[in-house]
């Protein structure tokens, strides 16, 4: 029998038989997928309901960056719950108003104004639209390797194949190369990519362009810390031309590269800032994107034409205002950037032990280990958009030691909760170090 009102007290194999009968897992065919029942979790572990623990190396989907079941955002929550669980849009509440200020104090420069919505998608959805509104012009630019969400609009911005099952999707989008290219070709320098990007915006018209959305620091497409000078050169060229720069910190934002945003590792304040994830740790859906001042000025004698029902939902207000406290009352920022150095050793020093690693990128507590099958052409371990067999294999070997990250193409994650201790960030690259040896087997 299927009721919404079943007792907590399945096992782990009937909540996953019962969950693939009816209800679709996102990115994959129904059969192919094998998901991890979870019943519970606490700081930086989860674990099933059969008791099997899983350290999280990954913050579930790079969101759950205070570490799972904070009891002050608990509380929070079952506060707001009961006092004022929601109330419409055209109202405005305290949690709300407090949040924006909360948020103008913390985001980059003059960002000081936000509009709320769910998740990351719909806050990018709203970042081109304002573009659009402010300047009178139609196209996005938006980079190739790049993941801005699953909705319309924002899958066309994706540039990652992602995108490909969308297609035909939103008009006007243009997507330019990253500095990156793949780990056999490595990077271009800030000056190359910023060279190509003014030709691409010559030829499709300067005066055309309404936005370039990018990720500071691209975060599925590979943790791609921009070289010194190109988020710079990104924002003078906008200026040039009139263009809105839009970070996308969804992945990047609160905390997790060591800063409240990545974009202040480079002094760099874009016109629009989208986020989620981090906002709330998770603990309730919330997005958001941040105008600076003369882009929200816009909106003063003109329509701001956009809606949702759950915009500025008091639950998710209660939420990311307690979430933001704990940041700051547990100086997890600073955190991500102490054990971030932490990270940064222990990924140098899986580098310099196994042949099969040909590179490792991190900034604070975001990071990833590049695999290759190949010293000398530094031919990737699976190739771009596919797996291999010791790609697959290295993810079995990671769920079966109770190490849970993300496996993608040739690379997989180092993306633990900001309030991850020493003691279990070895503990993770204890078991990496170990499955890794496997892989090194396949290294010519
Ligand atoms: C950089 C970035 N932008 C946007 C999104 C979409 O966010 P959401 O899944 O909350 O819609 C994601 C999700 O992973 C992301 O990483």
């Amino acid at each position: 029998m299927t009721t919404s009102t079943a007792p907590r007290t399945m096992t782990g194999d009937e909540i996953v038989a019962l969950s693939k009968r009816h209800t679709i897992f996102e990115w994959s065919a129904q059969n192919a997928v094998d998901p991890i029942p979870v019943a519970g979790a606490k700081g930086s572990y989860f674990w099933t309901p059969d008791g099997k623990r899983y350290l999280d190396f990954n913050s579930q989907l790079m969101c759950v960056n205070i570490g799972h079941g904070d009891p002050r955002v608990i509380a929070a929550i079952q506060e707001q719950a009961a006092v004022l669980p929601y109330a419409n849009p055209f109202m405005a509440t305290e949690v709300r108003a407090r949040l924006g200020a909360r948020l103008a104090a913390i985001t980059p420069g003059d960002i000081d104004c936000f509009f709320f919505t769910n998740a990351g998608a719909e806050a990018n959805e709203n970042a081109i639209k304002i573009a659009r509104w402010y300047t009178g012009r139609h196209k996005i630019l938006a980079r190739y390797r790049s993941y801005h969400g699953a909705t319309a609009g924002a899958i066309a911005l994706t540039g990652d194949p992602r995108r490909w099952a969308a297609e035909p999707g939103a008009s006007g989008v243009i997507h330019v190369p990253d500095p990156y290219h793949g780990i056999a070709r490595g990077w271009d320098s800030a000056d190359d990519a910023l060279a190509r990007l003014e030709e691409v915006i010559q030829l499709e018209g300067p005066t055309t362009i309404a936005g370039f959305i990018l990720e500071p620091v691209t975060g599925t497409n590979g943790i791609l810390i921009p070289p010194d000078g190109y988020l710079q050169g990104v924002r003078a060229l906008c200026d040039k031309y009139g263009i809105l720069m839009i970070a996308d910190e969804v992945m990047s934002g609160f905390g997790r590269t060591g800063a409240w945003f990545a974009v202040d590792h480079w002094g760099v304040v874009p016109d629009l800032i989208t986020m989620a994830k981090g906002l709330t740790s998770a603990y309730v859906p919330l997005g958001a994107v941040g105008l600076r001042r003369p882009v929200a000025d816009h909106f003063r004698d003109k329509v701001f034409a956009g809606g949702l029902t759950y915009n500025s939902h008091p639950l998710a207000c209660a939420a990311a205002l307690a979430t933001i406290a704990v940041y700051e009352e547990d100086n997890l920022i600073a955190r991500a950037r102490q054990m971030g150095e932490v990270m940064a050793a222990l990924l140098a020093d899986l580098q310099a032990r196994h042949p099969s690693v040909g590179a490792v990128r991190s900034i604070g507590l975001f990071g990833i280990v590049e695999l290759i099958r190949d010293r000398a052409t530094r031919e990737p371990m699976a190739p771009f958009n596919a797996t291999s067999p010791e790609m697959a294999a290295l993810g079995r070997f990671f769920r079966q030691e109770g190490l849970y990250t993300f496996v993608r193409w040739n690379y997989f994650f180092t993306n633990p909760p900001l309030t991850i201790t020493e003691a279990e960030l070895r503990e993770g690259f204890a078991i990496i170090d170990r499955g890794l040896t496997h892989a090194d087997a396949a290294v010519r």
